[in-house]
């Protein structure tokens, strides 16, 4: 099995580090693990965000571990050479649909949270958010220049059926395994796209998953009942750009954005891109006091779903919960260890 860490910008590499240090601790036999420059460091070494070697070592590895990538140093390159867009690529390049972004509340974050211990307590939402289409991915796409002089920007959300009806198949499996529910997030009553969604999801869950019950509701509801009533929430079917928000809203109910994890997957067999889903925090980088758990928890999503390690993946989240029970925090959830400080407890907890 290969393992290709793209450690990234940012606090990347410093949270990237820590999950190789969890790596080297769990020493699984027949594990390849290499490392490949992308997004703006492989700006500054390589002149593009993704490297044609960067992209082929993906696409020819079980999994992707990615860090960050992004910072106010790349913001002025051209739109489709900055380092998100080298990101995009690699997300449509491996053609994974379907990203995986668990909330779940360690118990000991209870109090982390800016929400109530109740409002929180038992948290456990997956959202699946379809990852290479919608406004990020639709075309036409630009800043136009009128005839009157004037620009005008320009994108597109756009999905064809068969685009929602395989990442709504992804959704109803995995609610089908929790026992659980979907709830099916679009904005139905003002875009045309989700109309189509929400026909195709209805339609797909009547022919092929009639056992799991399905909701729907509209984004700026789902936002609003995310921070009112986050428990009644179990997978969460949603776009890319809805997606992308709620996600990081429903970090936040965890304690801190430092937390969550997420898997990126695409056809059956096809290798998976696993990435924390904070970003690269500029503001907070080379200081060492990002949070790794984020990283160290893809990592266990990574073993899990392409490197056939679940007993590893056991491990390395059981790791994680008790180091933070054993009162390990960094200074996002209110404690004061460093980045290497939290991987080191996470490292310790995993021996014992
Ligand atoms: C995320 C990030 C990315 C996204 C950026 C960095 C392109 O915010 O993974 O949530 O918008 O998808
Ligand atoms: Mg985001």
């Amino acid at each position: 099995m290969k393992l290709l860490l793209l450690p990234g910008d940012g606090i990347g590499p410093e949270v990237i580090a820590e999950a190789r240090a969890v790596l080297e601790a769990l020493a699984l036999p027949g594990l390849e693990v290499a490392e490949a420059p992308f997004g703006g460091a492989a700006i500054d070494s390589d002149g593009v965000p993704l490297p044609e070697a960067t992209k082929a070592a993906a696409l020819s590895a079980d999994a992707v571990l990615m860090g960050a990538v992004g910072g106010p140093q790349w913001a002025s390159q051209p739109y489709d050479l900055r380092p998100e867009a080298g990101l995009l690529a690699l997300r449509h390049a491996m053609g994974v649909f379907a990203n995986l972004r668990p909330a779940r509340l360690f118990p000991p974050l209870a109090d982390a949270s800016t929400l109530k211990p109740e409002v929180v307590e038992g948290l456990d939402i997956l959202f699946v958010r379809e990852l290479v289409g919608g406004v990020y991915f639709g075309e036409p796409r630009g800043i136009e220049r009128l005839p009157s002089g004037e620009r005008v920007g320009l994108n597109t959300q756009r999905y064809a059926e068969h685009e929602i009806v395989r990442v709504a198949d992804v959704a109803f499996a995995l609610a089908r395994a929790r026992g659980g529910h979907v709830t099916s997030v679009d904005k139905a009553n003002v875009m045309e796209s989700g109309l189509l969604w929400r026909e195709v999801v209805t339609a797909r869950q009547k022919e092929r998953h009639p056992d799991v019950p399905l909701s729907h509701m509209l984004a700026d509801s789902c936002a609003m009942e995310l921070v009112r009533n986050p428990r009644r929430f179990d997978v969460i079917l949603t776009d890319n750009l809805f997606g992308d928000l709620l996600s990081d809203l429903a970090a936040m109910l965890t304690g801190s954005l430092g937390m969550l994890p997420s898997a990126a997957l695409g056809a059956p067999g096809a290798p998976g891109l696993y990435e924390p889903i904070h970003g690269s925090a500029p503001d907070i980088a080379g200081k060492g006091i990002a949070n790794p758990c984020a990283a160290i928890l893809s990592l266990a999503m990574a073993l899990r779903h392409s490197l056939r390690r679940p007993d590893a993946a056991d491990r390395v989240e059981a790791a994680v919960a008790s180091a933070l029970a054993g009162g390990a925090r960094t200074r996002d959830l209110g404690g004061t260890l460093s980045t290497r400080e939290m991987g080191t407890a996470i490292v310790a907890a995993l021996a014992s």
